[in-house]
């Protein structure tokens, strides 16, 4: 069969997305959004209910398909009743979106001086919540006969030079370690890595005189800053038959700011 551009679609299929109903203008509402325009449903899955729901409502107004989900996925007994929700809700769970994570929030602590509670508070949500999230859905994933899971890292993981950064790149280390194992079941485990984004939280975090913002201007190759909407067609390749031969990859949305041979 030669190439079709409904290899992009996801009809039938059903995604979860974590992280997407906290702020306003999140990557995780984009990534949610899309997924549904692609024609998923999709389980919006946050910490903040109400944000969840909101996202899931816009969703639905747009004629998509979509739950909210009030998930901490630092928690095993969270993460198995939202794998158990999706699967009550839709039939079962195809596409795993491991977006969540601690960014704008965290201070700049020093790796010599950050306490053990703060490393472990960033490493609980940012890496350990995506195990506990991915070992929740893989079971959904093996009865349905295969399954993707995209884990959203970062651009300030290569190389990683603050404790964020060091979540991220151990997030890759697991996003290559489930691919291997996973592969021959037909579940693949990409990850993005996005440069420097304009979500509430990329600007809070990075407004446009700090000096991350010049740092990046001289060194990215085309725009410094992204829309959370850029970000999008790359998730739809890792999770549609479109990329059905990729796994273990970081993908590097960035507009050329970590550039790899
Ligand atoms: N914005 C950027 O410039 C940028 C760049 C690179 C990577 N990223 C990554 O992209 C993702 C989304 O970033 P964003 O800018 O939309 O930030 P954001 O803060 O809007 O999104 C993070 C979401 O995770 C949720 N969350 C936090 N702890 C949780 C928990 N224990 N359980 C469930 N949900 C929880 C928050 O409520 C929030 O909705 C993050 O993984 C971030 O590290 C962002």
């Amino acid at each position: 069969m030669s190439f079709s551009t409904d290899q992009f679609r996801l009809d039938g299929k059903v995604a979860i997305v974590t992280g997407a109903g906290g702020r306003g203008n999140s990557i995780g509402r984009a990534y949610a959004m899309g997924l549904a325009n692609a024609g998923a449903a999709v389980v919006v899955a946050d910490i903040n209910a109400e944000g969840a729901q909101r996202v899931a409502d816009e969703i639905l107004a747009a004629g998509g398909k979509a739950i909210a989900v009030a998930v901490d996925i630092t928690s095993k007994d969270s993460t198995l009743a939202m794998a158990q929700r999706a699967t009550e809700a839709f039939g079962g769970i195809d596409i795993l979106v491991n977006n969540a994570a601690l960014m704008a929030e965290l201070g700049s602590l020093p790796a010599a001086e950050i306490p053990l509670d703060e490393w472990n508070r960033i490493f609980n949500v940012n890496l350990t919540g995506a195990l506990l999230c991915s070992q929740a859905v893989i079971p959904a994933m093996r009865a349905r006969g295969g399954g993707r899971i995209v884990n959203q890292v970062s651009g300030g993981a290569f190389p990683a030079v603050s404790i964020y950064g060091i979540s991220k790149l151990a997030l890759t280390g697991l996003t290559t370690t489930l691919a291997r194992q996973l592969g021959r079941e037909n579940i693949a485990v990409n990850a993005i890595a996005p440069g420097n984004v304009t979500s509430d939280a990329g600007k809070l975090l990075t407004p446009d005189d700090s000096p991350f913002i010049k740092f990046l201007e001289m060194n990215v190759a085309m725009r410094v800053r992204g829309a959370p909407d850029e970000l999008v067609g790359t998730l739809l390749l890792l999770c549609s038959q479109a990329g059905a031969w990729i796994t273990g990859q970081v993908i590097h949305v960035d507009g050329g700011w970590v550039l790899r041979p």
